[in-house]
C-alpha cells in the first residue's frame, strides 16, 4: 500500500503497523492523516531509522560533485559475488578501506583491485555521518553503489566490518528505490519503503545486522542525476583489515 504524499507525509510509506507519525494507531487511518511529516521523527523500519528529506539539493549536489572526482581515482566496477556472478549495481569506495567482492568472499581492502589506492572520503560525508550517528567514531569506509536501469540488491546484511556494534550510514541519491527491511534471521517478515533522493537510512543497535536490499529502482524518477540511475553511499567504521572473511556464508547480494 504506498500512499500519496499528498495525503500523508510519509511519501511512499508502505506495509502495515501504525502510522510512523505516531499520532494515529492504525494503517487503515493512513489516508486520513493530514498531519505535515516531521522532519524531527524518523521512520522505523524494523528498527532501521529512515530519515525521510535529511538532505537538502544542495547537500545532494555537493556530494555528486564530491563523488564525480571520487570516480576518476576510483572508477565504478563491476564486481563478481564469491558464486562469480556478476553484480548489477556497479560499486567504488574511498577511506583506508574499502569494501570489495570477488571469487574469494566479501570483505575490506587497503587498495582497489588494480592496486592504486583509493580516495579519501569526502569531507561532505563526514558532515553526514555526524548529524545521524554523533555518538560513533567516524567511517573509515565509504562504498559508493550506482543502480543503473534494472538493477537491484539481494537481501544480506552488513557483517563483514571488525566491530559490528558501530552504525552503518545509508544516503540515497538520484531515482528513488524500493528498500527492504527484515530482521537478523533471514527469511522473516519484513517491511519496506521508497527511499528517495536525500533520505539517510541508519543500521544501529538490534537493526546494525538487519537483513536488508533493495527490491527495484524507478528508474528515471529522480532530477538529480541527468542521465538517471541511483547512487547509495554507504559509510561505515570497517575497523580492520581482514583478507576476505565472509565466502564461506556469503548470500549473493546482488539479482
Ligand atoms: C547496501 O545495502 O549496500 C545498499 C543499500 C541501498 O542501496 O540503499
Ligand atoms: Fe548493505
Amino acid at each position: 500500500m504506498a500512499l500519496s504524499g499528498a495525503v500523508h507525509g510519509f511519501v511512499g510509506y508502505i506495509g502495515r503497523g501504525p502510522c510512523p507519525c505516531k499520532r494515529l494507531s492504525s494503517w487503515k487511518f493512513f489516508k486520513n492523516c493530514s498531519i505535515p511529516w516531521d522532519m524531527n521523527t524518523p521512520l522505523d523500519l524494523n528498527g532501521v531509522t529512515v530519515w525521510k528529506g535529511l538532505l537538502d539539493r544542495d547537500a545532494q549536489e555537493n556530494i555528486v560533485a564530491a563523488l564525480r572526482i571520487l570516480a576518476e581515482a576510483a572508477p565504478f566496477r563491476t564486481y563478481l559475488t564469491p558464486g562469480g556472478k556478476a553484480m548489477s549495481v556497479r560499486m567504488t569506495g574511498a577511506g583506508p578501506l574499502a569494501w570489495v567482492s570477488d571469487r574469494s568472499g566479501y570483505g575490506y581492502a587497503p587498495l582497489q583491485p588494480d592496486g592504486g589506492a583509493w580516495p579519501e572520503i569526502p569531507a561532505c560525508l563526514f558532515d553526514v555521518w555526524r548529524q545521524v550517528a554523533e555518538d560513533a567514531p567516524l567511517p573509515d569506509s565509504c562504498l559508493v553503489n550506482f543502480y543503473g536501469e534494472g538493477t537491484k540488491m539481494g537481501m544480506h546484511q552488513d557483517r563483514d566490518e571488525a566491530e559490528l556494534s558501530h552504525p552503518v550510514v545509508s544516503i540515497s541519491l538520484g531515482d528513488e528505490a524500493l528498500f527492504r527491511v527484515g530482521g537478523r534471521k533471514r527469511g522473516g517478515p519484513t517491511k519496506s519503503v521508497w527511499l528517495a533522493s536525500g533520505d539517510v537510512a541508519v543500521l544501529s543497535g538490534e537493526a546494525r545486522l538487519a537483513y536488508h536490499g533493495i527490491d527495484r529502482v524507478r528508474f528515471g524518477s529522480g532530477t538529480l542525476l541527468p542521465k538517471g540511475g541511483r547512487i547509495n553511499v554507504t559509510l561505515r567504521v570497517a575497523g580492520a583489515y581482514s583478507s576476505r572473511n565472509s565466502a564461506a556464508r556469503a548470500p549473493e547480494r546482488s539479482g
